[in-house]
C-alpha cells in the first residue's frame, strides 16, 4: 500500500469568531509499504491532525490524499471506512479498550463486521496467537480494569493488527506508560514493522522511540522537515 499526501494544508477557524490557524502548510509526503517513520514536534504543532488525515479520519482543507493511487476525496464515508478497516490499524495514547469487554472481545471488535463464519473463526485464532505473542495469552478473559496500562496497550496493538493492516498509525503509543512498558511497546511495534513488513507511522515525544524508526520528521510551523 502507498499513501501519498500532495500539497496538504489544514486550517482551523475563520478569522471572525474563531482565530484562523494554519496548522499544516503545503505538506507532501509519500509512505510506501513496509516503511517506518516518526513525526516529532512541540505540543499543538499538528501531529495528530497529520496522522488523522493520513488515516482518513479527518480531511485536509486543501490538497489530495491518495491511497494506492485513489484520491480518497472521491469516495463516500462508507467506502473510506472500508479502506480504513481493511488497510489501517490505529493505536492511540490511551488504549481505548472497552471496559465492559474482556481482552479477546476487545481485540475482536474490528472483525465484527465480518459476516463469514470461517473468517470469524480465523480471526479468533489469530487473536489468540497474537495475544500469546505479546505475553497476554493467559489473560484473554480478563477485563481492561484488571490489567496494567502497558498490558492494555499491548492488547490495543494486537487489536490494531487483527485485520492484518498494511499500515499502523500510532499517536503517542507510549505516552501514558512508564519507561519499561514504553520500551516493550516500542520494540513490539518495530518488530511488527520489520518482521511482518507492516508500515508504521508514529507520533511521539520520545526520542528513544523515534530513534527506532528509519525516517524521522520534525513538524514545526506547519512544515515537515
Ligand atoms: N477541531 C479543531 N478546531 C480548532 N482547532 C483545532 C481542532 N483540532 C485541533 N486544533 C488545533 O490545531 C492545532 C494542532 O493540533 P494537534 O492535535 O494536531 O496537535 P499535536 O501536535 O498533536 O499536539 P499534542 O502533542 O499536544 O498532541 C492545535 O493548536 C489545536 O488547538
Ligand atoms: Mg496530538
Amino acid at each position: 500500500m502507498i499513501i501519498e499526501l500532495e500539497n496538504i494544508s489544514k486550517s482551523y477557524g475563520n478569522g471572525v469568531d474563531a482565530p484562523l490557524r494554519h496548522v499544516l502548510v503545503d505538506i507532501s509526503l509519500k509512505i510506501e509499504s513496509g516503511e517506518s517513520l516518526a513525526v516529532v514536534g512541540p505540543s499543538g504543532c499538528g501531529k495528530s491532525t497529520l496522522l488523522n488525515i493520513l488515516g482518513t479520519l479527518d480531511q485536509p482543507t486543501t490538497g489530495t490524499v491518495r491511497i494506492d493511487g485513489e484520491d480518497i476525496s472521491t469516495l463516500n464515508d462508507t467506502q473510506r471506512a472500508g479502506i480504513r478497516n481493511r488497510k489501517i490499524g490505529f493505536v492511540f495514547q490511551m488504549h481505548h479498550l472497552l471496559p465492559q469487554l474482556n481482552l479477546i472481545e476487545n481485540v475482536l471488535l474490528p472483525t465484527l463486521i465480518l459476516n463469514d463464519k470461517s473468517q470469524r473463526n480465523a480471526a479468533h485464532s489469530r487473536a489468540m496467537d497474537l495475544l500469546h505473542s505479546v505475553g497476554l495469552g493467559d489473560r484473554v478473559k480478563q477485563h481492561p480494569g484488571q490489567l496494567s496500562g502497558g498490558e492494555c496497550q499491548r492488547a490495543a496493538v494486537v487489536r490494531a493488527l487483527i485485520n492484518q493492516p498494511e499500515l499502523i498509525l500510532a499517536d503517542e503509543p507510549t505516552g501514558s506508560l512508564d519507561q519499561e512498558s514504553a520500551e516493550q511497546i516500542g520494540n513490539l511495534l518495530s518488530k511488527i514493522n520489520i518482521e511482518q513488513h507492516v508500515a508504521l507511522v508514529l507520533v511521539t515525544h520520545s526520542m528513544d522511540l523515534a530513534g527506532k524508526m528509519k525516517t524521522k520528521y520534525v513538524l514545526n510551523q506547519g512544515k515537515l522537515k
